[in-house]
Order: C-alpha cells, then sequence, then structure tokens
C-alpha cells in the first residue's frame, strides 16, 4: 500500500497538466510488445465533443459530493471509513434521462480520487479513470463533472482508483424515464455491499496487500512485498524508495493505510453457481442500505402496492443471491436496460451488477435477503406492510434456496435489442491468474494504462472472453452496454464462469478510451484491466 499511496500522490502532484497532455498520453505513449500504438481519439477530443452534442443538454442539474474520512453507523458497529458526506450509502443522486448533470467532487481524503459512473453511456473525458480520461483529483482539490445522461435506468457511482471503492465510497445513481412505460406505486433502492473498512483496524488497502503477498499468509508481519504496486494507475513510475512515506501524512492516523488489521483472507468459499471459488476476501459484514443484519433497514408500504425494487451490487468482492420472502420477483430491467419481463424467485448479482424488480407487496413483514454467495453469512432488510413481528434475524426465505435467475436467462426488450449483425472484430480477452500468484490480467498482462486494445468507430465489436482461471470474474465495459448472445440482455457488467467463455457484441458508437475490467476490485487493481481505444 505504501507503494500505491505514495505513487497516486506524486503522479497527482507530477501533474499531466489538463487534457492536452493527457491526450498527447493517449497518442503517444510508450510502445510495447503487441501493443497498438494511436492514434486514438483523446478523452476531450472533438469525436467527444460532437458525440456529446448528439445527446443534447436537458435541464442542468447541479450536486455536491464531498468524499471525506468519517464515522459511519452500520446500525450497530461504528467504523471510521471514507464515503461521500458521511453517508453510507451516499446520497442518492436522481435525474432524469437528456438532463445535464453537473456533479463537483471534493477531495478531503488523504488520497487522490475520482468519480466513475458506472453503466453510464456518457462522454469519454467525465468517465472517471485516472490517468486515462483525467487526472486523479488531489487531496483538497475538486473536479466538476458535467455530461448528458443519457438513459434511463439504475446505476451508481464510485471512485476508480486503486480500492477505494470498497471502502464507503458509493452511491446510487438514479435516472428517470421522462416517459416511464412501468407503473408502480413506490420505489425502494437496494444497494448491497460486504464490508470490512475500519473493523479492527482492516482497510481494503491492507487486504489487497495481504493478498498480493500470495498465499498462505499465515505469518503476520509479512507484509505485501511492493509488487502490486506494479500495477498502480500511473503505469510504472518507478518506485521511488526514498520518497517521504505519505502513509504518514495526518489524517490517516490508527485507521490508516499502515495498518494491516487481521487476516482477511478467505480459502474455500464454494458456490456451485459460481463454479467453485466463490470469493477471496472474509468480510466481517454485509450490508443492506449500509445496514448489518442485526439493525436492518425497514421500507414501509401498504399491502398490494406494486414495488419497483432496484437492486444494486456495490461489493468488493462478493457475490449476492437476494430474494424477497414470500414474493415472486418480475425482472424488468438488467443493468440499467430493458428486459423482457421475467418471473424469479431469487437473484444472482455479481460486483457491479444491477436488476430491476416489480413485486405486488403482500400483508406482513417480510425478509429481503443478500446471502453472500458461498460465504454462508447475509446481509437483509424488511419489507413491512402491517403490524406484527418483524422476521428473525436468521430466518432464509424459501425463495432463496430456489435456483436464482442468472442474466443468461434474460431477453433484452425489443426496445434495447441489439440488431443482428456479424462482429466486424472480435476481441480475445483471456481471463488469466490466480490466487498463488495473485497475478490476475487479460492474456497473461497486468493493466499499462499505456496499451489500449484498437477499435475502429462503426465496427460492431465483439469481446471474447475466455475464463482461463479457476474463479468466476465479473467483467465490466465502460460507456457502451454490451449484448449477451443470442438475444440477451444488454448489460455492462457480466460474470464469467471458470473455465467459461462468454461472448458480448456491441456496436462502437461512443469514442474514447474505454475500460475493460473485472469488477472485483482485488482482482482489478492487481491488473485485471484493460483499455480499449477508438482508433482516430
Ligand atoms: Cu464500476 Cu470501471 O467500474
Ligand atoms: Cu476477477
Amino acid at each position: 500500500m505504501r507503494t500505491h499511496t505514495r505513487r497516486a500522490v506524486l503522479g497527482a502532484g507530477l501533474g499531466l497538466a489538463g487534457t492536452g497532455l493527457l491526450a498527447a498520453c493517449s497518442s503517444s505513449g510508450p510502445a510495447r510488445p503487441g501493443s497498438s500504438t494511436g492514434p486514438f481519439v483523446s478523452p476531450g477530443g472533438p469525436e467527444v465533443t460532437a458525440a456529446e452534442r448528439r445527446r443534447g443538454s436537458g435541464p442542468l442539474r447541479q450536486v455536491r459530493l464531498t468524499a471525506t474520512e468519517s464515522t459511519l453507523d452500520l446500525g450497530g458497529p461504528k467504523v471510521r471509513s471514507w464515503s461521500y458526506d458521511g453517508r453510507l450509502p451516499g446520497r442518492e443522486l436522481r435525474v432524469t434521462a437528456g438532463d445535464t448533470l453537473e456533479a463537483v467532487l471534493v477531495n478531503h481524503l488523504p488520497e487522490p480520487t475520482t468519480a466513475h459512473w458506472h453503466g453510464l453511456t456518457l462522454r469519454n473525458d467525465m468517465d472517471g479513470v485516472p490517468d486515462v480520461t483525467q487526472r486523479a483529483i488531489a487531496p483538497g482539490a475538486q473536479f466538476t463533472y458535467r455530461f448528458t445522461v443519457p438513459h434511463p435506468g439504475t446505476y451508481w457511482l464510485h471512485p476508480h482508483t486503486g480500492v477505494q471503492q470498497d471502502r464507503g465510497l458509493y452511491a446510487p445513481l438514479i435516472v428517470e424515464d421522462p416517459k416511464e412505460p412501468l407503473r408502480y406505486d413506490r420505489e425502494w433502492v437496494v444497494v448491497l455491499d460486504d464490508w470490512l473498512d475500519g473493523v479492527d483496524g482492516s482497510t481494503p488497502d491492507a487486504v489487497l496487500s495481504e493478498l498480493s503477498a500470495g498465499m498462505p499468509s499465515g505469518a503476520p508481519g509479512g507484509r505485501g512485498s511492493a509488487r502490486h504496486g506494479d500495477s498502480g494507475s500511473d503505469g510504472g513510475t518507478p518506485d521511488m524508495s526514498g520518497a517521504p512515506d505519505m502513509t504518514d501524512m495526518p489524517g490517516m492516523g490508527a485507521m490508516g493505510t499502515a495498518t494491516r488489521g487481521p487476516s482477511r483472507m478467505l480459502m474455500g468459499a464454494a458456490s456451485g453457481l459460481l463454479g467453485g471459488d466463490a470469493g477471496d476476501v472474509a468480510y466481517p459484514y454485509y450490508l443492506v442500505n449500509g445496514r448489518t443484519a442485526d439493525d436492518p433497514q425497514t421500507f414501509t408500504a401498504k399491502p398490494g402496492e406494486r414495488l419497483r425494487v432496484r437492486i444494486i451490487n456495490a461489493g468488493g468482492d462478493t457475490a449476492f443471491r437476494v430474494a424477497l420472502g414470500g414474493h415472486r420477483m418480475t425482472v424488468t430491467h438488467a443493468d440499467g436496460l430493458p428486459v423482457a419481463h421475467t418471473a424469479a424467485d431469487s437473484l444472482l448479482l455479481g460486483m457491479g451488477e444491477r436488476y430491476d424488480v416489480l413485486v405486488t407487496a403482500g400483508d406482513g413483514a417480510y425478509p429481503l435477503v443478500a446471502l453472500a454467495e458461498g460465504k454462508n453469512a447475509v446481509a437483509r432488510a424488511v419489507l413491512r406492510t402491517a403490524t406484527g413481528e418483524a422476521p428473525g434475524k436468521d430466518v432464509r426465505p424459501a425463495e432463496l434456496a430456489r435456483p436464482p435467475l442468472t442474466a443468461g436467462r434474460l431477453r433484452a426488450a425489443p426496445s434495447v435489442a441489439l440488431p443482428a449483425r456479424r462482429p466486424d472484430t472480435t476481441v480475445p480477452l483471456r481471463l488469466t491468474g490466480g490466487m498463488a500468484g495473485y497475478d490476475w490480467g487479460f492474456n497473461g498482462e497486468k493493466y499499462d494504462p499505456a496499451r489500449r486494445i484498437a477499435l475502429r468507430s462503426g465496427d460492431r465489436v465483439r469481446l471474447s472472453f475466455r475464463n482461463d482461471t479457476a474463479m468466476w470474474h465479473p467483467v465490466h465495459l465502460h460507456g457502451h452496454a454490451f449484448a449477451l448472445p443470442n438475444g440477451g440482455p444488454r448489460k455492462d457488467t457480466a460474470i464469467v464462469l471458470p473455465r467459461r467463455t462468454l461472448d458480448v457484441d456491441f456496436d462502437a458508437d461512443n469514442p474514447g478510451l474505454w475500460m475493460v475490467h473485472c469488477h472485483n476490485v482485488y482482482h482489478a487493481e492487481s491488473g485485471m484491466m484493460t483499455l480499449l481505444g477508438y482508433r482516430r
């Protein structure tokens, strides 16, 4: 971690001054064997501006977010962590498709940060990827994100710097449809998370360090070597061993990243649904809307009302299996976009995935349970439409035991189905690496921001994910919604099971430099990220 923090700070200090330099980087980064050299569209380039102009610009919606260290009450346990405005989840942002969102992000953290608008097909220079689409926001500084919000749906935001997403830095972003076709009485936004930050001295950075040291960790004091820093976001700045230790900076204190806490490495978490190994990290808590199962959120409604439930997995390393006791759900949207309505008893969500469902509320008090898949623990909330006893903390609804619906069983709604077309280009992306070396990557290589996979604007592109690892990965594409095979849903995040291949198609219609990565934050940060670059 030390290395990482230091570099991130240095990177910000050395300053990629403004878009000009970023643009220069994007076309003249160091050539590597097998890399495509530019010229690529730059994030602030004329192609990006032109694409944004085509989106139009509706009413201006202004928000201000402050990323800050604060004490969070998880419904019992209180932790020091990082969050937006001291709230967990961060305050819901609600806009209407077509609006212009202007979000000022003020950084009161001791590290640089960014905001990424997960799932939005927005303009490239507002995508929040440090050293690619913007310079990370230095401590004490602020940045204004301003873009047209393209589509209605359920989205969320989180930083794209290091493993900050596994702290409390996330918030739902709900984009309303000015011509909403669904009818419902109430809306419930359900944000799922796995939590360890600030518990017994744990931090996500210490966990990354522990995992990066390889397994088994056993011996305390065997801190991760600097090797995880190889995948730092600045793309290979030499390690400045003599540089001042930024972990000693004010504000890092006892909850700082120098604290390691107990081992959080998880071995042998198994899930048939996920094809074996369920995760790398043992979390002490699992949360629905920032609350542990001991003190759950209660959502109230009237019997017979139709509820739209928007479920978001904001976890770092946990898939959740979700069910609402006593109810069948009708799935209406996957990752924000409409699907042919499909009934489900339970749903499986990898990190970064979202589903919208409709339910007709029964008469009583019902548990909404999110089982941490393969980890034998639950997060929960309560739906209440009548007085009476709340469901017990250990209740596991029968619906949870039935096979959960997964994305492959859904079909895109006709309004968003990708028209049939043979791909013009296929990008093979082998998922590689493992727990032993903690060397996750694509095609055997760690993330390098100077390396881009070239795309041609207008092409139908196929990403062919082949999972050569022993673990599942939720792969995520920025700036586009790909289609799952055979009329499957349009999504931005999809689970690839071990030893399986998943082909997803999209049209290259949003110029820029776009990430593809695993949404396991520890896999991503240790190297399972890559960049697609539109040729100019
Ligand atoms: Cu949710 Cu690249 O991120
Ligand atoms: Cu992964």
